[in-house]
Formats: structure tokens, sequence, C-alpha cells
């Protein structure tokens, strides 16, 4: 399907969760956050019910997000539900690998093919730091069980101040190029602020180009990550929800003043 600008939208990213095992520094306030409630979390039947009329206008490609998705009960029965329909070529997964070693092979053999893991620095330290209490050595233990699951390929999120050139991104880039991973550096944004930057070796924030379209954990599919528009599936349907985010999915992102990564997803 196409847009108004006459992009070709064929990619859903799917939050299935607010909830996350870290409290990365870029991403959550210290004081922690006001979570979902439960009933308003979608239940599996909601989410496919919406991935089913996605994939009926021409999305092919589903990525699966959080907050950090594996923290989501049952999520291995998510993956196999949405693996299952017909018409989806690719079947990602965006997480921070701390739950992987546990996940990977059940995740693949549900049929997911490939995972992006989030890793900012290599350094135990410094990891602890950002993520406010994370264990680098999980994360990479999950690495090493996904490549032996045969998820692939496996890629490095690696969020950046302001340049690659920066010494922990230079780290990361020296562990994925010795362990074979392709990185991808993302700039931290500020969505509230509306400082959003094109994603360097990958295709997130180049607006000219976008083909997605997202679905929060609680229910709203919304056009474009760096803009307030949403809508309701519980209350419009997920038929109407995805005709209206497709309708109204803005020529550029702007500000989002009411939304945050993890509850909107990377
Ligand atoms: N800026 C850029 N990326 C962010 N993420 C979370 N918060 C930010 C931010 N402020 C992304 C990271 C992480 C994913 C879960 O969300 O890339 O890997
Ligand atoms: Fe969790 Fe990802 Fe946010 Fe870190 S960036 S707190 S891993 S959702």
């Amino acid at each position: 399907m196409f847009d108004s600008y006459n992009r070709h939208i064929n990619y859903l990213r799917i939050s299935v969760t607010d909830r996350c095992n870290l409290r990365c520094e870029y991403c959550m306030p210290a004081e922690g956050i006001t979570m979902i409630s439960h009933a308003d979390i979608l239940s599996f039947e909601e989410i496919l019910e919406v991935v089913r009329h996605a994939v009926s206008i021409g999305v092919d490609k589903v990525r699966i997000t959080g907050g950090e998705p594996l923290v989501r009960k049952g999520i291995v029965s998510l993956v196999r539900m949405i693996a299952e329909v017909p018409g989806i070529l690719d079947l990602s997964m965006t997480t921070n690998g701390i739950l992987l070693e546990e996940f990977a092979l059940p995740l693949k053999e549900a049929g997911l093919q490939r995972v992006n893991i989030s890793l900012d620095s290599v350094d135990p330290e410094q990891f602890r730091k950002i993520t406010r209490g994370g264990d680098v050595l999980k994360v990479m233990k999950g690495i090493e069980a996904a490549r032996n699951a045969g998820l692939d390929p496996i890629k490095i999120n690696c969020v950046i101040r302001q340049s690659p050139d920066e010494l922990q991104a230079r780290q990361v880039a020296e562990y994925c190029r010795k362990n074979n991973l392709q990185i991808r550096y993302i700039r931290e944004m500020d969505l509230e602020n509306g400082e959003f930057y094109v994603v360097h070796g990958g295709s997130g924030g180049d607006c000219a180009r976008c083909n997605r379209l997202r679905l929060t954990a609680n229910g709203m599919v919304k056009p474009c990550l760096f803009n307030d528009l949403e809508y309701n599936v519980r209350q419009l349907g997920a038929r109407k929800a995805i005709e209206l985010a497709l309708e109204n999915k803005p020529a550029c992102g702007t500000i989002n003043s009411t939304g945050e990564f993890y509850n909107i997803g990377g």
C-alpha cells in the first residue's frame, strides 16, 4: 500500500510491552516510568488482528520491539503466531539481549529470522552505568546464543552521542568486527524536542524513504515515531486504525510530545 506521499508502506513494527529489564540513561528517567496498565496491553489475538490487516494491505516485514520484547510473557508463542501469518517474508526482533541466551533457540524454532541487539559499550563498567545495572556478559552470551541458533543476520544497535568515532562506539565496532556482526550507529535522539537523525547503516529516520507503521503495546497505530498522531485499534478496529495511519502519515517527522522509545519501540 502507498501512503499519500507515494511511499510504499510494507513494514510494521510492533511494541509488545513498555516494560524493560534495563534502565538505559537515554531511554528511561532514573525515577522510573508510569507503565501501561495490564488491561490496556493488547492481547496476542488483538496483535494478530492488526498483523493480518497490515499484511492484507501489503506489509511483508514485521519487527517485534518493546520496551524489551523478551519480558513479555509468552513471547515465543506470539512470535510463532505472527510467523504463521501467510505473507510475512521478514520477521525480526530488536532486543537488549539480556535474556537471549535462554530465548534465542526457541525464538528461531518459532519462526523468528533475525535479531538486532542493543550494545552501546563492551566495557562492563560503562555498560553497567549506561543501562543502570545491566551485565554486558549476559548480552555477549545472548549474541553467541543467537548465532548458534542460526538467527541471521545479527545486527548490533549502538547508540552514540555525536559520532561513531567516540571511544565506546569504536570499541563496540572492534568487537563486532572480531565477531562478524553488523553494526548500526544510532545517534541519541530527543523526541520531545524534535531531534532525530538518520540511522547510520540502517533505514530509520529517513522520512522520504520511510516505509513503516508502528503498533504500540496499548494498541495505537502510529504512522510516525516523530509525531503525536495515533489511531486506537480498540476504538476504531484494526482496519480503520491502519487506514487512518496510512492516510495521515506525515511527509516528515517533527515532534513527539506524548511518547517515548520504551513505549513506542526504538
Ligand atoms: N535515542 C536513540 N535511540 C534510542 N533508543 C531508545 N532511546 C533512544 C534515544 N533517546 C533505541 C536504542 C535501543 C532501542 C531499544 O531504542 O537504539 O537500542
Ligand atoms: Fe530497555 Fe532498550 Fe530502553 Fe535500554 S533502550 S531501557 S534496553 S527499552
